[in-house]
């Protein structure tokens, strides 16, 4: 397959460049670097020191003999994804190239639009420029769980089989985000299956559970090929998070009561999951939904796990309860369906005690570079703006001083 990873900089996108490079495809990259932007405002970074991308590239044919290709542009922009997909021609695209922070997009007004824009505008331009000048490839989109919310009733795999008034049709399943990044993966969702419907686009969206995990097979093969592991407040998802806590010995930080239950997948999942989605793309005209995840926490459980894990170890682990910035149920029915990816023979890796050690073992090597002042959320949803947490507002304060 002849491969184009959009956000093929970030923490997924990385990885799965040179997943499918080692395996034999045909790859490039397509990335605006607006990653490492949002870091230097917000003041963060990746916990392993992360290479250029013309470093990485570099690296990795020093290390595999492989070449991955390389565009520097914004899927946003019409002649810069035009110019990728006339000269390298992809017959598979996967784009991660996103906002991907809740919390990022419920600072304010500005980083709200800016998520919304910058996700929703480039998957549109993005559709177009499919639709112009490359109709037969398929796409596989990163979506979200989160699209889905909480509902009171099991989650289906993108539809929803109803019978109204004595007459039956199937409908997308419907949608409660919580928050402007989710709500940004909902309007994607939606103009991507019109596009499939009026254009025959082939799309498989993925809703993709929250990933955690340091290294993949190719990332481990050297320093320069690390993958962008975050553990702050805005990018770090939380077992990332607390992996990083329990490493610098600061409590790990529950959100409330610590009962909501969320969809979670280990990083070579969802290389394994892209890959499944890639050998059997989607039909012509046809919008195919897979719920992307291999088991579901709550937040306590995930924080239970961690600290048993640290305590294997040596280290010691406590607990803070925190105000939750969020507004979501403490407790609640969740149970979403994944059998469209074990159909096609997704083989899950479990959050075991080893996994979590592993996790621990990687961390450690870069503890010194943990920033406690970084963790703490800072974002109150209700109001957007900043949460009065001690220490916590340098993140705020230089998002909101832009
Ligand atoms: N990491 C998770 O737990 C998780 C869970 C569910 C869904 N997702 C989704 O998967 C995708 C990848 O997530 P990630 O954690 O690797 O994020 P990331 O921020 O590490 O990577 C995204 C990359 O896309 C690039 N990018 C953003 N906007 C762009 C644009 N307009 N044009 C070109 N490049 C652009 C960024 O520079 C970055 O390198 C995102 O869409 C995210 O919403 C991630």
């Amino acid at each position: 397959m002849r491969i184009l990873v959009i956000g093929g900089d970030g923490y997924l996108g990385w990885p799965t460049a040179m997943h499918f490079s080692a395996a034999g495809h045909e790859v490039a990259v397509f990335d605006s670097g607006v990653k490492r932007r949002w870091e230097a405002r917000l003041g963060v970074r990746a916990l392993a020191p992360i290479a250029s991308l013309h470093d990485r590239v570099a690296t990795w044919k020093a290390v595999s003999g492989r070449t991955i290709h390389m565009y520097v542009g914004d899927v946003g922009d019409r002649s810069d994804i035009a110019a990728a997909l006339r000269a390298f021609a992809p017959d598979t695209l996967i784009h991660y190239g996103e906002q991907p922070s809740a919390p990022f997009s419920m600072i304010d007004a500005d980083h709200a639009i800016e998520t919304q824009a910058n996700n929703v505008l480039g998957t549109l331009q993005l559709a177009f420029a499919m639709r112009d000048l490359t109709p037969d490839a398929h796409l596989i989109k990163l979506g979200t769980m989160g699209e889905y919310g909480t509902p009171n009733i099991d989650i289906e795999e993108g539809y929803l089989d109803i019978e109204h008034n004595g007459r039956r049709d199937r409908v997308a399943f419907p949608k409660n985000p919580g928050s402007f990044y989710h709500l940004s993966k909902v309007h994607d969702s939606n103009n991507l299956m019109l596009a499939c419907r009026l254009w025959g686009l082939r799309v498989t969206d993925l809703n993709q559970g929250v990933v955690y995990g340091t290294d993949t097979d190719e990332t481990a093969r050297a320093p320069e090929l690390a993958t962008s592991f975050h553990y702050d407040g805005w990018f770090g998802t939380v077992i990332n998070r607390f992996v990083a806590q329990a490493t610098a010995g600061v409590p790990l930080t529950v959100y409330g009561e610590g009962g909501q239950r969320r969809a979670f997948l280990n990083i070579r999942d969802t290389l394994q999951c892209v890959g499944l989605a890639a050998a059997n793309p989607a039909a012509a005209g046809e919008f195919r939904v897979f719920n992307q995840f291999t088991e579901s926490f709550s937040v306590g459980e995930i924080a239970d796990r961690v600290a048993a894990a640290g305590r294997a170890l040596g280290l010691s682990v406590s607990r803070q309860t925190v105000p939750n910035p969020r507004v979501e149920s403490a407790k609640h029915y969740y149970n979403p369906k994944n059998s469209a990816l074990l159909a096609l023979g997704l083989a899950p890796r479990r959050l075991t005690e080893d996994v979590l050690k592993d996790m621990l073992a990687w961390a450690a090597r870069y503890a010194r570079r943990i920033d406690p002042r970084v963790i703490q959320p800072t974002v109150d949803w209700r109001l957007g703006g900043g949460l009065a947490v001690a220490d916590g507002a340098r993140g705020f304060a230089s998002a909101g001083s832009r």
